[in-house]
């Protein structure tokens, strides 16, 4: 292949006192240079440009400079390596844990002082005499983010993650379900530390009121989650359950303590909805006039995966009609068109909930 042409000439300066000596090396995607005096190596990424930067945690500064192929961002780092390229890349344009959870921010500091810290600092805690969680309940009306979190909670702790739907385990013969609750708890002891999440978990351990004939055998499971849970905090598994319908939940599971989180995953306020359609839009072509918080105000009863769907079709539209890039009308086309997934009173019903926790 031929050696592209470097995309910053010798001697450039790229900021104060720094200037690129040499390319030591490129592909189609980046240059790297080294840097006069010794003061490090300047990676330039050729295929990036401003909209494609997250950059959620700061750890690297960005400089944007002019260069053969236009502007294009780039990074000063003390060493060279190919993989610390990729590990700058990555930094720059992918959102981990947390941070791409848009918006709740009491939810996210909730769970940074109460479940995340306490699980990676447990001495710290032990000794101020503060219980570490064993079980996280959340709930909330559907479509707000209560299983991605969980997800994106596991990638945070570096936990790994054992996802279990309560329609899996379900089973129509007596003991079966008894056996493959075990099994997942097992399971996910064998890769601790980890999350073992239950979602829709009002189907595995329902309320047995609402149950009749079936509900003996439902007892049983529900004592050998209970047994299952018990221990599992010892043992590095942090039980998490998500479901939209708290009321159908086992009572004996809800006062037994072991969910001793239990958090409500409201429907995204107006700030949530604003960062909502930046993370969507981020990524993909898109113009620098739109008015976040106008889209915020026309969807005020939309729940985040609806704004996750309208900035898709909004860019399927643009494909389609052959634009350049996603741009206000466009998107608040689509919210016109859109109706919001869940209804008016299914919200107002969670809100009640959520407020008499
Ligand atoms: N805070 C958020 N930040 C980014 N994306 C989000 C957020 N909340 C929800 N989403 C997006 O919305 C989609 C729906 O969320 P999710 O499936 O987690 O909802 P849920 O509460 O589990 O719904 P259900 O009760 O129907 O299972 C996800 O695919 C996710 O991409
Ligand atoms: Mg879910």
């Amino acid at each position: 292949m031929p050696l592209l042409r470097p995309a910053l000439m010798n001697n450039t300066e790229v900021a104060d006192d720094l200037t690129i000596k040499n390319r030591i090396d490129s592909d189609e995607t980046f240059d790297i240079y080294s840097l006069e005096d010794d003061k490090g190596y300047l990676y330039l990424f050729k295929n990036l440009e401003k909209n494609n930067i997250i950059n959620s945690r700061h750890r690297y500064k960005v400089i944007y400079l002019d260069t053969f192929y236009g502007k294009r961002p780039a990074v000063i780092d003390p060493e060279y390596s190919r993989k610390i390229q990729e590990k700058i890349r990555k930094e720059l344009t992918e959102l981990v844990g947390l941070d791409s959870v848009a918006g709740m921010k009491e939810l996210k500091e909730l769970l940074i002082n109460e479940v995340i810290n306490p699980l990676l600092n447990p001495e710290k805690y032990v000794k101020f005499k503060l219980g570490i969680p064993n079980g996280i309940l959340l709930y909330g009306p559907p479509g707000c983010g209560k299983t991605y979190i969980v997800r994106k909670l596991a990638e945070e702790l570096g936990y790994n993650y054992v996802e279990v739907k309560a329609s899996d385990i379900g089973s129509s013969y007596i003991h079966g379900s008894v056996e493959k609750i075990s099994r997942v708890f097992d399971r996910a002891r064998s890769l601790s530390p980890s999350i073992l999440f239950f979602d829709e978990i009002e189907g595995l351990v329902p309320n047995r009121d609402n149950l009749g004939e079936t509900g003996s055998y439902k007892q049983e499971e529900v004592n050998q989650f209970l047994a299952e849970m018990n221990k599992s905090g010892e043992e590095n598994v942090l039980v998490v359950g998500a479901t939209n319908r708290p009321n159908l939940i086992d009572n004996a599971v809800l006062r037994s303590g072991r969910f001793d989180r239990r958090i409500f995953i409201s429907p995204p306020d107006f700030e949530a909805r604003k960062e909502l359609f930046k993370l969507y839009i981020s990524g993909r072509p898109f113009s620098n006039k739109i008015n976040y918080g106008k889209l915020a105000e026309l969807t005020e009863n939309y729940v985040s995966s609806d704004i996750e769907l309208i900035v898709e079709d909004a860019a399927r539209l643009a494909v389609r009609n052959d634009l350049s890039e996603i741009d206000e009308a466009l998107l608040e086309s689509v919210i016109r068109n859109m109706i919001p997934s869940v209804s008016r009173e299914d919200l107002d019903y969670f809100k009640n909930v959520g407020d008499s926790k």
